[in-house]
């Protein structure tokens, strides 16, 4: 089965209740307005997302109602309930009405010194919910230059998926996010997005052979509704994960439709 693409907007910590029920509108109607990608996002042939900051999960969810475009959560505690104060449960994101929710963004791992060990947790968190991980790693531009990329996305994959419960391929995605090029504008060039890419595949062929070909794998880190297509192009990028260029719902709508499957 081919993997139906994936394009997820990170809002991080931007926009008002009202700045997101305008947004959701909107691209509601933007949708509505583009009768091609509109139909592949309701026949499922096209996934896309919002991550919407915690508080306006619920708001998103609702204003979203009908038009097929999922609710994100941006991160997740490891715990269903207890004396966690300040935390959100996997419970709560999907009682909000989320479909998916990231671990292990890197502004967790380098502001909140998220570990993979944590990340694993939040994941198998979210599994035992129902709902899906996007985990997200990737390599610091240090890290690159000292010729350590591929050791550290390998032990973050390694690590965060270690021991999880999947029952389908669809159960978790990946997303690839070299640091160097989140929020920086210097998106990793499409050949260099397919080899850390084609490398995870790789261990995830290792790690979980029969369902590493129908997992998918994101790319984020300065995507742009010009740069889409040549990455969407690459054979091992499944989707994107995107922040800042999500924030404007017709650029994310153009995003989605740079992403379309060709037909
Ligand atoms: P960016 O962010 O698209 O603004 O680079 C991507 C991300 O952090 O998920």
């Amino acid at each position: 089965m081919a993997r139906i693409p994936l394009i997820v907007g990170n809002w991080k910590m931007h926009m008002t209740l009202e700045e997101t029920t305008r947004f959701c509108v909107s691209l509601k109607q933007g949708l509505a307005g583009d009768p091609r990608t509109s139909s592949l996002v309701k026949s499922g042939a096209l996934e896309l997302a919002v991550a919407p900051p915690f508080i306006s999960l619920a708001a998103s969810a609702e204003a979203l109602r009908g038009s097929s475009i999922c609710v994100t959560g941006q991160d997740v505690f490891w715990a269903d309930t207890g004396a966690y104060t300040g935390e959100i449960s996997s419970l709560m994101l999907r009682d909000a009405g989320c479909r998916f929710a990231l671990a292990g963004h890197s502004e967790r791992r380098q502001y909140f010194q998220e570990t993979d060990e944590e990340v694993n947790r939040k994941a198998a968190a979210l599994l035992r919910t129902g709902l899906s991980p996007i985990v997200c790693v990737g390599e610091t531009l240090s890290e690159r230059q000292g010729g350590a990329a591929f050791q550290v996305i390998e032990q973050q994959v390694r690590a965060g998926l270690k021991g999880l419960a999947m029952k389908s391929p669809q159960d978790l995605v990946i997303a690839y996010e070299p640091v160097w090029a989140i929020g920086t504008g210097q998106t990793a060039t499409p050949e260099q997005a397919e080899e850390a890419q084609a490398f995870i595949r790789k261990l995830l062929e290792e790690m979980l052979p029969s369902f590493a070909p129908e997992m998918r794998i994101l790319y984020g880190g300065s995507v742009k509704p010009d740069n889409i297509s040549k990455l969407m192009a690459m054979p091992d990028v499944d989707g994107g994960l995107v922040g800042g260029a999500s924030l404007d719902s017709g650029s994310f709508l153009e995003i989605a439709r740079g992403a379309c499957p060709r037909s």
